[in-house]
């Protein structure tokens, strides 16, 4: 049964509960929170173009600016280390480092993220990098972007480049963030940039995606002979509305789409044989040598969590003929999203269950709230807090039970551009006013402050 989060008495909940070197972080992502996209030589991402499509973001915004990240990161990774953290997750603008066709890597790109990590290092940051948080080049969309097998010689190039440089002070790599929206909200909903509304697109873009995730792990290690490299998915756990045959099978199927299209691949087992049967006409051109490719070893498992599903058979539902259904009488996040603690060692418990997987290091977890900034300033977001805490003692009790969990990232260290949302949901553990870009510690950072000084707090 999933608890509430308004219940009286948020479990009791220390950092030494957990192993001393447990990696305590933040994360964030390139578009949504550094603007500055004319600066330093950057050239156009596909969500600068997508920006500009009316209706595609609901405020009509963009990440033109966003938190001015860009300008104002020795203040951001301040609020990281005053915080307490001893990792930071963030992601590479693509487009900053090849702003243009063909051209050579952009050497003030390059310098910008030199900076930055080495001002991660001077604050005892651990860098984890992502080199795909969804800002693809313009001009690689402009010759079919992901849809295209060249795309994928483009990034393991641009992993080649970033590894080069990097490499000798970053360890940890994340090669993609989140393919499953990639290539579902960016290719088959159309949601997200580019765009596109194609559910033969889309699981080509999967694989595509998934192709030069294992391409670049191969130029990362040549770099960085000690790198820990991975990726990090969208992962859900999932159940079937009901005991009918129709529902359980609905959410077989929805977890092949969801779930296993991309943890088979990675862990050598292809692509999912009855997603791959009832898709026929969709499937993805796979040359000789790709799964191979894909199932090269990795270092760590990212997961994201942040909401369970529960599936109904939906007849003539495309692609899966299956349907998610809201559960009542559960608590909600602004963005309806269930509010399910359980639900993150559920999900944990299935991937090792089931999958022979390196150590996991949840990549993302996080919450969205109407956030009101009181009289007195303060932001008393005391929803999100009981979400970090629930969600901590969750994952503390999964790892008491055996599973390989090393890290926490939350999301997100600062309110941002929030994709097709804009800003209308924040997510941080720090309030950003756009106005005037002052940025605040909520109540919930100041719950993870306190909670990562090793005195025990209660929520
Ligand atoms: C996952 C994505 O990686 C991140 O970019 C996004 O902001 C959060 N989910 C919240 O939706």
């Amino acid at each position: 049964m999933t608890k509430k989060i308004h219940d009286p008495a948020p479990p009791a909940i220390a950092r030494s509960d957990f192993a001393r070197d447990f990696l305590w972080g933040c994360a964030t992502s390139s578009y949504q929170i550094e603007g500055g996209v004319r600066a330093g030589g950057r050239g156009d991402s596909i969500w600068d173009r997508f920006c500009e499509q009316p209706g595609a973001i609901r405020d009509g915004s963009s990440g033109a600016v966003a938190c001015d990240h860009y300008h104002r990161w020795p203040e951001d990774l301040d609020l990281g280390r005053d915080l307490g953290l001893n990792a930071y997750r963030f992601s590479i603008a693509w487009p900053r480092i090849f702003p243009e066709p063909g051209a050579r890597p952009n050497p003030q790109g390059l310098d910008f993220y030199s900076r930055l990590v080495d001002g991660m290092l001077e604050r005892g940051l651990q860098p984890w990098l992502t080199l795909y948080h969804w800002d693809l080049p313009q001009h690689l969309q402009e010759r079919g972007g992901w849809n295209e097998r060249d795309t994928v010689h483009a990034f393991a190039e641009f992993a080649d480049v970033v590894s080069a440089h990097l490499g000798d002070r970053v360890k940890h790599w994340i090669t993609h963030n989140e393919p499953w929206c990639t290539a579902i909200h960016g290719h088959f909903e159309g949601v997200h940039a580019p765009g596109v509304k194609d559910f033969r697109t889309a699981l080509q873009v999967a694989h595509h995606v998934l192709l030069s995730h294992g391409l670049a792990l191969p130029a990362i290690r040549a770099n960085v002979p000690d790198a820990q490299a991975g990726i990090a998915l969208s992962l859900h756990p999932l159940s079937a509305a009901s005991d009918r045959p129709e529902d359980i099978a609905a959410c077989v199927r929805h977890d092949g789409l969801r779930n296993r299209w991309f943890l088979d691949p990675l862990h050598g087992r292809g692509y999912p044989a009855d997603i791959l049967e009832r898709c026929a006409a969709d499937a993805p051109a796979v040359l000789a040598g790709d799964l191979e490719a894909i199932a090269a070893p990795t270092d760590f498992l990212g997961v994201n969590y942040y909401f369970p599903e529960i599936i109904a058979h939906a007849p003539g539902a495309a692609p899966l003929e299956a349907r998610v259904v809201a559960r009542e009488d559960v608590a909600r996040t602004a963005f309806g999203w269930e509010v399910a603690p359980d639900g993150l060692g559920a999900l944990i418990r299935r991937i090792e269950a089931d999958y022979d997987c390196a150590p996991i290091y949840i990549t993302e977890n996080g919450s969205t709230w109407d956030d009101v900034v009181g009289a007195d300033g303060q932001i008393d977001d005391h929803q999100r807090r009981d979400y970090l805490v629930r969600h901590l003692a969750a994952l503390r009790d999964t790892i008491a039970q055996g599973s390989r969990v090393k890290g926490y990232f939350a999301w997100s260290l600062l309110d941002n551009f929030e994709w097709a949302e804009g800003y209308t949901r924040r997510f941080g553990l720090t309030h950003v006013d756009f106005a005037t870009q002052q940025r605040r510690l909520k109540r919930s950072g100041q719950w993870y402050r306190a909670f990562l000084k090793l005195e025990p707090q209660q929520g």
